[in-house]
Formats: structure tokens, sequence, C-alpha cells
């Protein structure tokens, strides 16, 4: 057995759990860049995380501006008001676009980088500390070295993955999570389970991370069945799948992603599709693709999520999700995308450009 695993996230977890550790920020400097989105001041990760800075004596400034699927422009635009501001450390509150725009801020705002160095770069000169709060339950980004960009020039979403923008510490309360809407809820819980399915099938798999995917995808699979239907995920249950979403950032941080987000970037950049939602609607016909050469470990994932075969899954994820369509010039242009994206190498068996046409035009075609 050969594999390296390598997690330096300080995670505490619970509810209040950011009111309780002010002193896990106190050892990140002395004033605070909060960036988040607007649904922070509804969800009361906002009011805790200013609690917590007032009480510790920290002075802060909140970025309330971060967009979702934030491009390198908005990430240039927040780091200069970092580095106006004077803070020495940055505390992301939301889902993957607060957290992974703070990471990106975090290297912009410590120095002076090109944006090609950052999507490059494993090693930076200094990289302002981050602390994470995620309110979605399907990121995982407070626990991963990514943080994924849109990248206009060339449009697809590009990566930055250096272990300095790791944050120091995320804070797992999920009481922030209790009040996203349904939509939200089924997008990204469904991130969380192709993080973890993906991880799992990575050519970078490992098995410690592996374990870790089947834990996860048992929590989702138990989720599952009340989101389909339409019905109110319990307390426990949000804290749960907050924990699954955790578990499965820790598998793609050791595994990284496959051809699936290869593929997801392309419906969000062009078709709007959310992030997890494009996964969702890619990962039954990714098993269907991998089954013949690897049977056992997609019955292992399927067998974790409580379903009996890569059909009950795609009516779940259908049921959930919804369907869209795609033209043949859409097709064949996504493929040609996909194909040059780094995770596609991270698949096994490895998908030629004409094997991606065929695994969309089943997806999507008309
Ligand atoms: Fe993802």
């Amino acid at each position: 057995m050969k594999f390296s695993f390598h997690m330096p996230v300080r995670i505490v977890a619970g509810p209040h759990c950011v009111i309780e550790n002010g002193a896990l920020l106190k050892e990140l400097g002395k004033k605070g860049f909060i960036m988040s989105g607007k649904s922070a001041a509804m969800n009361g990760s906002l009011n805790d995380m200013i609690m917590t800075l007032d009480a510790a004596g920290i002075p802060w400034v909140h970025f309330a501006g971060v967009k979702p699927n934030p491009s390198l422009q908005d990430v240039r635009e927040a780091a200069e008001e970092a580095r106006a501001s004077g803070a020495d450390f940055i505390v992301a509150l939301g889902g993957g676009s607060p957290i992974d725009a703070a990471k990106a801020v975090a290297v912009l705002a410590a120095g002076s980088v090109t944006d090609q160095e950052l999507l490059s770069r494993r090693r930076f000169d200094r990289v302002l500390p981050l602390a994470a709060v995620p309110t979605t339950a399907g990121t995982g980004s407070e626990v991963t070295p990514y943080s994924i960009l849109t990248n206009d020039s060339l449009q697809t979403k590009s990566f930055l993955n250096s272990e300095q923008v790791y944050p120091r510490v995320a804070f797992l309360d999920g009481r922030y999570t209790r009040d996203l809407p349904p939509g939200t809820t089924a997008a990204t819980v469904v991130d969380a389970l192709s993080h973890a399915a993906e991880g799992y099938l990575a050519v970078r798999a490992t098995p410690p991370a592996r374990i870790l995917a089947l834990e996860s995808l048992r929590i989702i699979g138990r989720a599952l069945p009340v989101l389909v239907s339409g019905g109110a995920l319990s307390a426990d249950m949000r804290d749960e799948l907050l924990y699954a979403s955790m578990l499965a950032g820790i598998v793609i941080a050791q595994s990284g992603t496959t051809a699936v987000h290869a593929l997801g970037y392309s419906l969000t950049y062009f078709k709007g599709l959310d992030h997890g939602l494009a996964n969702g609607l890619l990962l039954a016909e990714y098993f269907r693709f991998l089954k013949k050469d690897r049977p056992e470990e997609i019955a292992a994932i399927l067998g974790a999520l409580g379903l009996t075969d890569i059909a009950m899954l795609d009516r779940t994820l259908g049921d959930l999700l919804g369907r869209i369509t795609l033209t043949p010039v859409e097709i064949d242009r996504f493929a040609a995308i996909a194909i040059k994206a780094g995770n596609i190498l991270n698949t096994r068996p490895q998908p030629s450009e004409e094997e991606l046409k065929i695994l969309l035009g089943n997806c999507f075609a008309r």
C-alpha cells in the first residue's frame, strides 16, 4: 500500500462553535477581512462571526459582495479592498463561492501575483491565513487546497491549487444551513455526493480517502429519499449533511475530481446551471461509462447510497434535479473544452473526446 495523506485544517463542529472558539481567530491575526455573499446576513453566520471578533477585540471589515462563481476579475477587486483595509487574515462565510474567492484573495492581497501565476503556482511568497465557515452542505471547500474561479479568457473554470490556501480553521455549524431553500439544498448535496463518488473512483484515490468517501455517501444516501419526496430535513440531518460534505471535501483534497467536474464546468459557464446540479445530471452516465471496467467499485458506491443500480440513481437524481437538453453543437463544444481539463487525467478509464461526446449525448441530446 502506497499513499500520502495530508489534512492541515483544524475543524471544530457543533452548534455555536464560532462563538465558543474565538481564541482560534485570535491566532490568525490582528484584523479580519470577512468575505460573504448576501445570505450570510440571514443565516446567522455573519452575526455570530461579528460577535466573536468583537468579543475577542479583533477589528474587522466586511466585504459582502462575493458573486456566485467568482471570476479572476472579481477576486482581484476584492483583494484590492482587503489590501486597502489593512486586514492580515481572511474569514469566509458561505458556500463554495465565498470560500473559494477568499482563498484567491488570501494570495492576491498578500503579494503581487499575475493571473497565470495564481492558477499555475503551488507556492507563493506570502498568503494571508484564512478561516472558513461553510453555510451550505456541498462544496467541502473549507477542507481543500482548491479555489475554483471563473476564467473568462478560457471560457471555463480554472483552479488555484496550493496547500497554502487550506483554511487554518473551519467552523461547522449546521444551524447556518437550516433555512436553505430546497433547490440549493439539493444541488449542494449532490455536489458533495459527486465529490465522494469521484474521489472514490479517481486515479489518485487513496485508501483512507475511500473510507471517508463511503461514509459520506452513506449519510447522503439517507437524506436522498427525504429530498426527493420534498420533505423537510431535520436539524440532525442538516448537521449530518454538513459533516458528509466536509468528509467529501477531504476526499477531493486528497484524490481530486474527475470527468464529471470537467464536463460540469461548461454546463455552469455556458448554460448557467448551478455547479452541483451540473455534476448531478452527469453522474449516472459517468457511472455507466466506468461500470464495464470497474463494476465492483460502482456497486460499492451505489450500495453506500442505498441504491440498487445505476437506473435507480438516474431516476433519483432526475426527480431531484430535473433535466436539460443540449444541441449537438453544444455537446461537441463542451467535450472539446473538457478534454483539456486536468481532471480528465484523473479519470480511469480515461475518456477520449469522442467518448465525452457520447457521454454528454446520452445525458442531454434532444
Ligand atoms: Fe464540486
